[in-house]
């Protein structure tokens, strides 16, 4: 595994990037951020040897590099899942790759289910802290040494510094940014009302199919990281109704806006 991650972190080099210090992956719907992005390199998944390619058609599979508020950013435009049929070691294979490359934050972006009842439809949250309900660990098998230890601390998975920077923007910009827990399973499917309430009774705010596979391989690395959930769907087992992707998309593209605002900003101040 580690010689295919070194492989993919030298090819990405030979295609000219060099010296990215901020990692970005942005999640479904919410891949305009690229636009702000002064592009020097672009590449698909698919030109990528030992890259998964992503399948799910709201996730456009790009590897973008180039300058962003004074930073030299590398962002996946799109990122890979579970539910696609990928082991988590593929999943998380780019963040590795990533960190190899020299990046020294990441900033991940999502699409989630509000089961906190206080939560609006195109709000942010700012994860505090996850519960991982996935099958497998991206951390599985052998542990790759010089990558990090075999028992990775998990007491502050998210970085108090990288959060504390995310939500001075959202003052700054008058966005509500609400603070709370993520929890992921595997998808495909949506939950049921059972599993909504089962969600909400363990401590859950948001749900999404994500993002804590990626913050499990930044952790083992010593990679600070921060992550904002888009709430895209409301999960009230009460009052459910039926999730459609379209509106989902939807909701995702009109919160964008507010994304791009806090990664802008938190990037420029790093
Ligand atoms: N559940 C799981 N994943 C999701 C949801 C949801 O309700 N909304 C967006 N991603």
């Amino acid at each position: 595994m580690f010689e295919m991650i070194k492989e993919v972190a030298a090819f990405l080099q030979s295609k000219g990037i060099t010296s990215p210090d901020t990692g970005i992956v942005l999640g479904t719907g919410l891949g305009k951020l690229v636009s702000e992005i002064d592009i020097e390199v672009a590449i698909d998944y698919a030109d990528i040897p030992n890259f998964p390619v992503s399948t799910v058609e709201s996730h456009k599979g790009h590897l973008i590099y180039g300058n962003l508020e004074g930073h030299k950013v590398l962002a996946m435009q799109g990122r890979f899942h579970i539910y696609e049929g990928y082991s988590l070691q593929q999943v998380t294979m780019p963040i590795r790759a990533m960190k190899l490359l020299g990046v020294k934050w990441l900033l991940l972006s999502n699409a989630a289910g509000a089961i906190n009842k206080t939560y609006q439809k195109g709000d942010l949250m700012l994860l505090d802290d996850h519960i991982n309900l996935l099958p497998e660990n991206p951390l599985t098998g052998k542990n790759i040494d010089e990558l990090g230890p075999r028992f990775p601390d998990m007491s502050c998975p998210y970085s108090p510094e990288l959060n504390h920077k995310m939500q001075l923007a959202a003052e700054k910009f008058n966005i509500t940014l609400h603070k709370g827990v993520y929890a992921v399973v595997a998808g495909p499917n949506l939950e049921t009302r059972a599993e909504y309430r089962y969600l909400g009774m363990i401590g859950a705010d948001v749900v999404g199919m994500s993002t804590a596979p990626e913050v499990i391989v930044a952790n083992h690395m010593g990679l600070p990281c921060a992550a904002v959930s888009v709430v895209t769907d409301l999960c009230d087992p009460d009052n459910l109704v039926p999730a459609v992707l379209a509106d989902i998309l939807e909701t995702a593209g009109k919160a964008e806006i507010k994304l791009i605002r806090l990664f802008k900003e938190v990037i420029r101040g790093l």
